[in-house]
């Protein structure tokens, strides 16, 4: 495994060894259009997987696959043992103090659903009804706004939201205003995965806190790229996807602290979440495994595993400074595009590695597609964020988002793709 060393890298944080941690995964070093050098700007929509995550799902299929927790043979107690050791490097991850509050889900969405699902039929106090209050922010992902909207729509509740401010910050001037006696559960995302922003969630969460409601932080683009500590963060809930941050899709996080994951119901019924059944009824299961229904994702969980061990080999301090100089050096090249508008925070401060952009009189599908045949891999359109799009008159943006492995080099080439599309539209 990769640790970060002293060896220069290509731009980014001193000390920092970019080609090191490049080597590691071996999608960057393919070519696309034939000659053209992968320049991969497309990690907040999912990561690339590091050698290290490939092996232990191989390894997995190869030597020990088995299901989980069902099973008193050699092959299940294998399985069964890197499945629950995936758990514990993810609670170590996120610095969580108790391991059985680790749940693990398909993606955040689900982790989100499951959370705004139970909290319909949930006894009080987390029980959403008529006349409660669910308050998120102009600035999430469709995964943490519209399972709010389907909750308030269901219960009678209402949805409240914090704004956005021209520069792509959360307006907070109205948080006072919107947080009532009747907020039940205040829902926001840690780092958009449009505008970039880094939103302060703890000082969000304290507030929340002194009138009762829930906090739900959505650490979708936060768990790749900065150190998380749920213990500090200030929130009650956490939901975090693994394909973002080095491990393979299908699997996803929820923490939550054990007072409110014990108080809230099941959501799906099935194998594994129970205690006893009898024809009528069932029991439930302790947590995590209350929320663990049916055959859980195994091999992507012990690729989570994996991917959670490499991100702290090579360290996020150390991951979050290379992507702050990267995310600053992009900033200042981009500003020097004519006719080029960021749509987010213009400074690196409390900035993640996303970076939203339109040009002049030029659709973000074409400067998409024609960056394409230069090898340079970025997003277009509303990025799953649409009310961030409208909030800033706009249908779509481009995109460039940034990991661990990304140069400043790579910077220029997106620079450089984006003066050729200028040329070519005039
Ligand atoms: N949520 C992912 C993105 O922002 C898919 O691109």
């Amino acid at each position: 495994m990769t640790q970060a060393s002293a060896s220069p890298g290509t731009g980014g944080a001193p000390g920092y060894d970019v080609e090191a941690v490049r080597k590691d995964f071996p999608a960057l070093d393919r070519l696309v259009h034939g000659d053209r050098p992968l320049v991969y700007l497309d990690s907040a929509a999912t990561s690339q997987k590091p050698r290290a995550v490939l092996e232990a799902v191989e390894d997995f299929y190869l030597r020990h696959n088995a299901n989980v927790h069902r099973g008193v043979h050699t092959l299940a107690e294998e399985a069964t043992g890197l499945y629950e050791q995936a758990r514990d490097s993810v609670a170590r991850f996120i610095n969580a103090p108790d391991r059985d509050t680790v749940v693990f889900t398909k993606n955040s969405t689900e982790a989100i659903n499951l959370v705004a699902f139970t909290m319909m039929l949930a006894d009080p106090p987390y029980r959403v009804g008529p006349g409660d209050e669910i308050l998120v922010t102009e600035m999430e992902h469709h995964s943490n706004l519209v399972p709010w909207q389907l909750l308030a729509q269901r219960t009678g509740a209402r949805l409240r939201w914090l704004g956005i401010t021209d520069s792509g910050r959360l307006d907070l001037s109205r948080l006072d205003e919107l947080l009532t006696p009747a907020t039940t559960i205040v829902a926001v995302v840690h780092v958009s995965n449009i505008l970039g922003t880094i939103n302060p969630v703890t000082e969000i969460a304290r507030r929340a806190h002194e009138v009762g409601a829930l906090v739900l932080v959505d650490a979708s683009q936060s768990a790749p790229h900065l150190p998380l500590d749920v213990s500090t963060l200030g929130a009650d809930l956490v939901a975090f996807t693994g394909h973002k941050m080095c491990a393979p899709t299908g699997i996803g996080v929820l923490w939550g602290r054990r007072e409110v994951l014990e108080a809230l119901p099941p959501f799906l019924g099935g194998g594994e979440m129970i205690d006893t059944v009898t024809m009528e009824s069932a029991t439930y299961a302790a947590l995590p495994h209350k929320y663990e229904a049916g055959t859980p994702p195994i091999a992507e969980a012990i690729g989570l595993g994996a991917a959670v061990t490499y991100l702290t080999g090579v360290g996020m301090p150390a991951i979050a400074a290379h992507e702050h100089q990267v995310t600053a050096y992009a900033l200042g090249a981009l500003a020097e595009l004519p006719g080029l508008r960021i749509i987010g925070p213009s400074t690196p401060v409390d900035r993640g590695s996303a970076v939203s952009f339109v040009m002049d009189g030029i659709h973000p599908h074409d400067v998409g597609q024609l960056l394409d045949f230069a090898g340079v891999a970025v997003r277009v359109g509303h990025h799953c964020a649409r009310p961030v799009c409208s909030r800033f008159g706009l249908p779509s943006t481009t995109r460039a988002s940034f990991g661990l492995y990304t140069t400043t080099g790579e910077v220029d080439a997106l620079v450089a793709g984006l003066r050729r599309v200028r040329e070519v539209f005039g």
